[in-house]
Formats: structure tokens, C-alpha cells, sequence
């Protein structure tokens, strides 16, 4: 018997519920000729959503991954190699007669992938202006590429590149972008402040948690009703957090044949598993932080800070601060990311 839950990498088929809403509404915009903005906390499934809109569409699409672009010349060459892998090396060695500054092009014998360098001391402008343009070339009206631009926030870590990349976008026809990001003020500040190149540059879209009746659903189909329930008030319906607790607890049930306090041990497992990273982590927050992450571990759905009567203002500044590193979210309230980290925090308290 196979593990019916999948946690921390995209999902798909039968790994993958709901999202009806928001397919239907990413499919909309990929056949209008706007742009997608997509941003969500970390892990709540902004790439398995693309990834079957994708799918789904059944157009030619390449995904850059901006976390691992070093430079505009490492970004020009992996758009490139993506499209040495959708289209024959021939065609494309014809659509680039226009380079004003030619690559060197090498295929990797072990997996036929095609390699492309620029030579770093070219100018960036040159390389990123022939490069896009190639993406022009292989779309049409009919059959628009699309282009994932994930972990987009990252783009500022590039001096002007921003402005670069915008600059050469607003010109295009015939091509769908998609940008995803789990940095939501950093999202937000590069599509919607005024001043941002991006402003306002596609369709905004936030992706919000798997809804409870439905992930309830997909997991009682796999576990039971009772448990189920038990984990969705445990991880709070958060899409990673909820598949990996539900793959332990079938574990649990399957392999070891418990039957009693499952979930708590279940539970037990992943806080002791991560023990060494959360101590690590602890040490590094200040005594501010402290306090807020001890306050917020013992909210239970109900929004924290409720017996006093306003969260100060340093309270808000180190929930700001902790949103922006990931630790804290903001659904309908604020709230721990990590639900584990939570249960350590107040067993700590
Ligand atoms: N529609 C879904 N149905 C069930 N589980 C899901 C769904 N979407 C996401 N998940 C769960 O959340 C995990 C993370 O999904 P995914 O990688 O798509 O999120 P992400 O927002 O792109 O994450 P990251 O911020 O790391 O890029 C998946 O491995 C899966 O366990
Ligand atoms: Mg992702």
C-alpha cells in the first residue's frame, strides 16, 4: 500500500484537491492576454496550482525558478536553454540570427540538455534584449507561450534588473507571464507601489489556505472522518503542513497499527524530528520576538492579543518583521507558520 499524501513537492492528480475556483480564474487570465501575479505564503501550493493550470492548457510554457538566478546573463541563459528544450535546435538556431552578441551553445551528452553561456563582460542590456525577443519569435496570437517567473520577489536582489526586464515586457505581444511569490510585502511592493516598474503589470491573486469541508473530505477518504477533523484543527488547514501530519498518521495506522492517540503521537514524531531546528531557531530570535511567538502559540483560532485591548506598536513591528521572515502568517488572524514550531513554542512556555 502506497502513502496516499504527498508533502513538499508539486502536487498533482489524485495528490491534489479543490482549487476549482482559482483554476478557473488562472485559466482566464492565461487566455486573455494579461499577466498573473500570484502570491501566497510559503507552501500553500501557488506551483502545484500553475503547474495544472499548465497542464491543463495544453500551450508551450517554460518556468524560471528566480531563487537561482545569479545574474541578467545566468537569466538570459536559462530562458534559453528552456527553450532549446521545447523547441528543435535547428529552429531555434534559425530564430536567432538576430543576436547581436552570439552565446557559446554545448548539449550535455547525459541528458541531451542544451547548455548556454554569454560571455559575462557583454552588455546586459544586448544579451536580455535578444534573449526575450527569441520568446516573442516562437509565440503567436494562437498559440501564446507562457512564461512562470516563481520566487519573482528575488528579481530585486539584481541591481536595475527590474527595471531591465519591464522595459522589454511592455513592448511584448503574445506572451502570457506569470509571476509567483511567497514574499508577499515584497510581492506587493514590486506590482503595487507606484513607483515599482511592475506596477500594476497583471492580474493580482492570492492564493488562500485549501477550504476546511474540502480538505476535510479528501482526507477522510483516506484516513477516517474523526481524524480528519483532529488534524485540520491541528494544522489549521495549512496545504503542506496538513498532507504531512495526514502522511504520518497513515503511517501510524498502517504500518504500526495504532489506535489509540494518534494523532498526538503523530504529532509528537514531527516536534521531536525537528527539535534541533527549532532550538536553533529560537536562539536566534530576540526577546521581543519571544514574547510574540509565546502569545501567538497559545491562540487557538481566535485572534491573539484579543485580552489586551490594541497590540502595541512594537508588537506590530515584530509581527511585521516575522511576517516578512516567514515565521508568522496573517490568514484571518495572525498565526504561527509552522504548527509544529507553534506546539514547540508552547510546550517551551
Ligand atoms: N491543491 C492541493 N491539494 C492538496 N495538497 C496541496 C495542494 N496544493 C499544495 N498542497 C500541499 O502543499 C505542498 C506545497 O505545495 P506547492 O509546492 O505547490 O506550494 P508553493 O506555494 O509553490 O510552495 P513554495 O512557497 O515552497 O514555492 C504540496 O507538496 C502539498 O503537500
Ligand atoms: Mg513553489
Amino acid at each position: 500500500m502506497e502513502n496516499p499524501f504527498k508533502f513538499g513537492t508539486i502536487v498533482d492528480g489524485k495528490y491534489f484537491t479543490d482549487r476549482t475556483k482559482e483554476l478557473q480564474y488562472v485559466q482566464q487570465i492565461l487566455q486573455s492576454e494579461n499577466h498573473l501575479v500570484l502570491i501566497s505564503p510559503r507552501r500553500f501550493g501557488k506551483s502545484s496550482l500553475v503547474n495544472k493550470a499548465l497542464e491543463q492548457t495544453e500551450r508551450k510554457h517554460i518556468v524560471i525558478n528566480m531563487q537561482s538566478v545569479t545574474s541578467v546573463q545566468n537569466f538570459a541563459s536559462r530562458l534559453m536553454s528552456a527553450l532549446f528544450r521545447l523547441y528543435p535546435v535547428e529552429k531555434m538556431k534559425h530564430l536567432m540570427t538576430h543576436f547581436r552578441v552570439v552565446p557559446t551553445i554545448s548539449t550535455n551528452p547525459m541528458n541531451g540538455s542544451v547548455d548556454v553561456a554569454f560571455n559575462p563582460t557583454m552588455n546586459t542590456d544586448v544579451i536580455l534584449e535578444d534573449a526575450m525577443e527569441l520568446l516573442q519569435k516562437v509565440s503567436t496570437e494562437k498559440n501564446r507561450l507562457i512564461v512562470v517567473l516563481d520566487e519573482f520577489q528575488e528579481i530585486e536582489g539584481i541591481k536595475n534588473f527590474d527595471k531591465q526586464l519591464r522595459a522589454i515586457m511592455q513592448t511584448q505581444k503574445h506572451i502570457n507571464y506569470v509571476f509567483l511569490g511567497s514574499q508577499e510585502s515584497m510581492m506587493e511592493s514590486i506590482f503595487e507601489k507606484k513607483k515599482s516598474p511592475f506596477y500594476h503589470f497583471g492580474q493580482l491573486m492570492r492564493l488562500a489556505k485549501i477550504p476546511y469541508e474540502d480538505f476535510k473530505l479528501y482526507i477522510s477518504e483516506r484516513l477516517n472522518p474523526e481524524l480528519a477533523e483532529d488534524i485540520l484543527a491541528f494544522t489549521n488547514c495549512h496545504p503542506y503542513y496538513t498532507q504531512q501530519i495526514a502522511s504520518q498518521v497513515w503511517d501510524l495506522v498502517n504500518y504500526e497499527h495504532e489506535t489509540i492517540d494518534i494523532i498526538p503521537k503523530a504529532i509528537e514524531r514531527l516536534v521531536t524530528l525537528h527539535d534541533l531546528d527549532f532550538e536553533r531557531l529560537w536562539l536566534n530570535f530576540n526577546k521581543s520576538d519571544r514574547r510574540v511567538l509565546q502569545e501567538l502559540s497559545q491562540s487557538n483560532g481566535t485572534t491573539p492579543f484579543a485580552d489586551k485591548t490594541i497590540p502595541t506598536s512594537t508588537t506590530f513591528s515584530v509581527l511585521k518583521k516575522l511576517m516578512k521572515q516567514g515565521y508568522v502568517i496573517k490568514t484571518d488572524q495572525y498565526e504561527i507558520e509552522d504548527p509544529f514550531f507553534k506546539r514547540w513554542v508552547a510546550e517551551k512556555g
